[in-house]
């Protein structure tokens, strides 16, 4: 995780560079930083804490400069603090910023030690600092210096870094972390995430694994891949626009995002679906043949898009009449897994960078699957081009920690490829369920609208320490994402339960204190269901019923119930999202949490 941004322009770059900070705060807010090449002097501030605080330096005192580096912080080596805060510098004649970790920096550490250079830090980016200033003193440019120190690194990481030697120059590499070039108008610009330039560029190139490159005064980028060849790679122009980096009229990004799920769920939906079913070119023109043949499927994600690749389960086994597996990717990348023939490999990711389940991704196509698909939220993502199929989810940049839209956009996706593998199977096409996802956008709106009522519910949850979510089939992945949403933002114990695991421990913890929320849609288990709360409400418990007016539950002093409208069962999943998404975003509201950027977390983790 940690953000990089870098600019050498015509003009000041602090704007810039603050500015593409801000922007990069998701990906994590302990520390930021800045240095800018001045009257050939390195100029750095560092501060503890968000963006905020370095803004609030920079007001103090400026640093004016048409070169330069900066950095926010999700903290791997060394506690949250100034010293520990990008850039590192040595001898002030080097700055580097630096995403991923160095996993020999203690060796590498030792030998600088003994050759004298002294440590400020606890962190790994230091050690690059020292080792380049280090190399650097034999006389080589900068470029050359990073190309020979790379060669030493094990690791996975993302640079950039600059040196008074090397005036109006900036060199970054990407090994393993997501770095792109800003390709600006006589300027040039590096950061993390596209999203952070677009205030000055929409035209971007991604750079590839091993890649080193060179920005220079005017605009000048040169690239060189992992063995120093010079390399072209394309330019991309960005197409969401600049929107989603503001709130709009919304107090949280957060809420802004819950709220445009109408909107990005018919994006995701168009040109998909025609009279026929779903158009299976949709997931790249190579799908026919992979979706006719597939006998197993095995899904890997992590976080959010895991709990969407769980109710992909049900559907494609329902649906598709395919077994499928699904794994978080941490556990799954070190798991001697069998494939069995014909096996497809999915991966479920809005941001495409995770760094589990892109090592996941490179261990699975060691291990004979008949092919990759990668359903994703950023185009251009190491994700979408590493794998041999896509789909992308269309939900537009997501900025709150807490995913919402990525996530019903990813089952929109996944419902698609449920559809689109029975078609190419030569399943029926499934009427009912397209002209229900033709629907489903009309449907988010109302369920948006019963907003009121749901902040209203969220009063008795912002007292308690702990909550349990109950669903059966497709809706118990739903009953953990809304446990996953209130634990992340309120920061209040959450648990989810297949509601028939009750009887089996969970139960016990049940009384007056213990909020219990049901996911209740009318499906087939709706009854099995129903028998399951009457075990909470024997025991005092608080029932929170989330169910539409078929289901005949009615409010009593211990039974509170939201009523959605009727969704075809297929969907449901999909549509009783949006009230837990609600309900966790109104409980952290009250508690005064830190709503977007919750304590500890980081929306891209691109570490391990
Ligand atoms: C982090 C985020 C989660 C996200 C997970 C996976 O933990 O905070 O919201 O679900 O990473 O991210 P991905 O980009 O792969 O979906």
């Amino acid at each position: 995780m940690c953000g990089i941004v870098a600019a050498v322009a015509q003009r000041n770059v602090q704007g810039i560079l603050l500015e593409g900070l801000k922007r990069l705060e998701y990906r994590g807010y302990d520390s930021a930083g800045m240095t800018v090449l001045h009257d050939n002097q390195l100029t750095r501030h560092r501060a503890q804490g968000k963006v905020a605080m370095l803004e609030a330096c920079l007001t103090e005192q400026a640093l004016p400069g048409t070169c330069g580096i900066a950095h926010t912080r999700w903290a791997t080596h060394g506690r949250p603090s100034e010293a520990n805060a990008h850039p590192h510098q040595s001898s002030e004649r080097i700055a580097v910023v630096h995403n991923g970790i160095i996993e020999n920096y203690q060796s590498l550490k030792q030998s600088l030690r003994d050759k004298g250079y002294l440590f400020t830090s606890e962190t790994d980016t230091e050690v690059l600092a020292h080792l380049l200033a280090d190399t650097q003193q034999q006389g080589m440019s900068l470029l050359a210096a990073v190309q020979q120190c790379l060669a030493t690194l094990k690791g996975a990481y993302a640079l950039g870094v600059m040196s008074t030697r090397d005036p109006s120059v900036v060199v970054g590499a990407r090994q393993g972390s997501p770095l792109v070039v800003g390709v600006g108008i006589d300027e040039a610009f590096l950061a993390s995430d596209p999203l952070a330039l677009l205030q000055v560029t929409d035209r971007f190139i991604y750079l590839e694994e091993g890649d080193v490159v060179e920005l220079r005064e005017g605009g000048k980028i040169s690239l060189f891949d992992s063995r120093g060849n010079v390399v072209e790679r394309p330019v991309h122009t960005f197409e969401h626009g600049d929107g989603a980096a503001s709130k709009g009229d919304y107090r949280h990004y957060m809420l802004k995002e819950i709220f445009e799920q109408p909107e990005v769920i018919a994006a995701a939906l168009e040109g998909r679906l025609s009279d026929e079913g779903v158009l299976v070119e949709s997931f790249g023109p190579e799908a026919v043949a992979h979706f006719q043949t597939l006998k197993q499927i095995h899904i890997v994600a992590c976080g959010t898009s895991y709990h969407a690749g769980l109710v992909a389960r049900y559907w494609l086994e329902r649906y598709a009449g395919v077994p499928v597996q699904v794994e978080v990717a941490s556990e799954y990348r070190y798991r001697q897994v069998v494939v069995p023939e014909g096996t497809l490999f999915v991966t479920l990711s809005q941001s495409g960078e995770t760094a589990d389940t892109l090592a996941a991704l490179r261990f699975a196509k060691t291990r004979g699957y008949v092919g990759s698909l990668a359903i994703c939220n950023v185009p251009g993502s190491s994700l979408v081009r590493e794998s041999d199929l896509c789909l992308m989810t269309r939900a537009g940049p997501e900025i709150g920690v807490a995913s919402t839209k990525a996530f019903t956009t990813q089952l929109v996706a996944l419902m698609l490829l449920t559809l689109a593998i029975a078609r190419a199977q030569g399943g029926k096409v499934d009427r009912e369920i397209i002209t229900a996802l033709r629907g489903l956008p009309k449907l988010c709106q109302e369920v948006l609208a019963l907003d009121p009522a749901i902040e209203s519910l969220a009063q008795s949850f912002a007292e308690k320490h702990h909550a349990l979510f109950l669903g059966r089939g497709a809706h118990f992945p739903i009953a953990l994402e809304g446990a996953l949403k209130l634990k992340e933002i309120s920061y209040i114990h959450a648990e989810a339960y297949p509601a028939g695991e009750l009887k089996h421990g969970p139960l016990a913890l049940v009384d007056s204190e213990m909020p219990v929320i049901a996911v209740a849609p009318n499906d087939d288990l709706l009854e099995k269901l129903k028998s399951n709360l009457q075990e909470v409400r024997a025991r005092g418990g608080l029932l929170y019923v989330f169910a539409d007016e078929s289901v005949g539950m009615t409010e009593e002093p211990e039974v509170q119930v939201l009523t959605l409208p009727y969704v075809h069962e297929a969907l449901a999943p999909l549509l009783y999202t949006l009230p837990l998404q609600l309900l966790s975003y109104h409980v952290a509201v009250l508690k005064g949490t830190d709503v977007d950027q919750p304590r500890n977390l980081a929306k891209s983790v691109t570490v391990e």
